[in-house]
C-alpha cells in the first residue's frame, strides 16, 4: 500500500493531526482546536473551480466554493489569472482525545466532493520553524463537483447569484478576501481578490439585488 494511501486509512483512529485550512476554514475554524497557526503551502493553487450544491448554492443552481489544484495539472490548462507561488491558510492542532470528534463533524461538512490529503505546511510565526505535515481537504479533478477553469465576469455574476443552506456565496468569497488579508502582509491572492473586485463593480453598477430573487 503506499504510504499515502495508508496515512489516509489509518487517519481518525489515533494520533493527534493538524488540518490545512484555505477557505471557509480560515474564518469558521473546525471544532475543539487548540492551536491555530498562520502560514502557506506549495505545489498547489487556489481557485472558486468547486461547484456547491450544499453550501453555498443548491443542485438545481449550484454555487461555487474553493479548491486546490495540484500545480503541475494547473500547468496543463488555460487559466486567466496567474498563480501565487504559495496558499496560505491556517492550520488547526487536534489532539489525540478529540480526532474521532473532529472527523466526524469534518466528513459532514466538508463531504461534497472533497477528499484528503496531506502536505507540508509552513507556519509563518516564528515560534513554529519547520514545516508541519498537514491534513487537507482537496476538491479533485475527478469530483463531479470539480469545474475546471471559469471565466472571471461569470464567475463572478455566478457567485452573485448562488446562495444555499451555508448563505449566500458572495460573503464567502468576501469572507475569503478578508480573512487571507488578515493573515500576514504576503497571504493575498490575486484570485480571490480579482473575483472580489469584479463582484463590487457589478453591484455598484446593477445594486446590491443583484441575484437575490432568484432562490
Ligand atoms: C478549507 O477551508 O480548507 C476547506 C473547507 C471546505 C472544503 C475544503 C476545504
Amino acid at each position: 500500500m503506499a504510504d499515502h494511501q495508508k496515512e489516509i486509512e489509518e487517519f481518525g483512529n489515533n494520533d493527534d493531526f493538524w488540518l490545512f485550512g484555505y477557505g471557509s476554514l480560515i474564518w469558521k475554524p473546525p471544532p475543539h482546536f487548540d492551536q491555530r497557526v498562520p502560514g502557506y503551502i506549495e505545489g498547489y493553487v487556489r481557485r472558486f473551480w468547486q461547484a456547491s450544491e450544499d453550501h453555498r448554492g443548491t443542485p438545481e443552481a449550484p454555487g461555487r466554493v474553493v479548491t486546490l489544484i495540484d500545480r503541475a495539472h494547473w500547468d496543463t490548462l488555460t487559466d486567466h489569472h496567474e498563480p501565487t507561488e504559495r496558499v496560505w491558510g491556517a492550520a488547526y492542532h487536534i489532539r489525540s482525545s478529540k480526532v474521532a470528534q473532529v472527523r466526524s463533524y469534518l466528513d459532514i461538512r466538508e463531504i461534497n466532493g472533497y477528499s484528503i490529503q496531506f502536505t507540508p505546511f509552513q507556519p509563518s510565526s516564528p515560534s513554529h520553524s519547520s514545516p508541519i505535515k498537514c491534513l487537507v481537504y482537496i476538491g479533485l479533478p475527478e469530483n463531479p463537483q470539480f469545474l475546471g477553469p471559469q471565466e472571471p465576469g461569470a464567475l463572478a455574476r455566478r457567485i452573485l447569484e448562488s446562495r444555499g443552506p451555508s448563505g449566500e456565496n458572495r460573503e464567502y468569497l468576501f469572507n475569503l478576501e478578508e480573512a487571507l488579508l488578515g493573515l500576514s502582509a504576503e497571504s493575498g491572492d490575486w484570485h480571490v481578490s480579482d473575483l472580489v473586485a469584479r463582484c463590487r463593480e457589478i453591484e455598484e453598477r446593477e445594486g446590491k439585488g443583484v441575484g437575490r430573487s432568484l432562490v
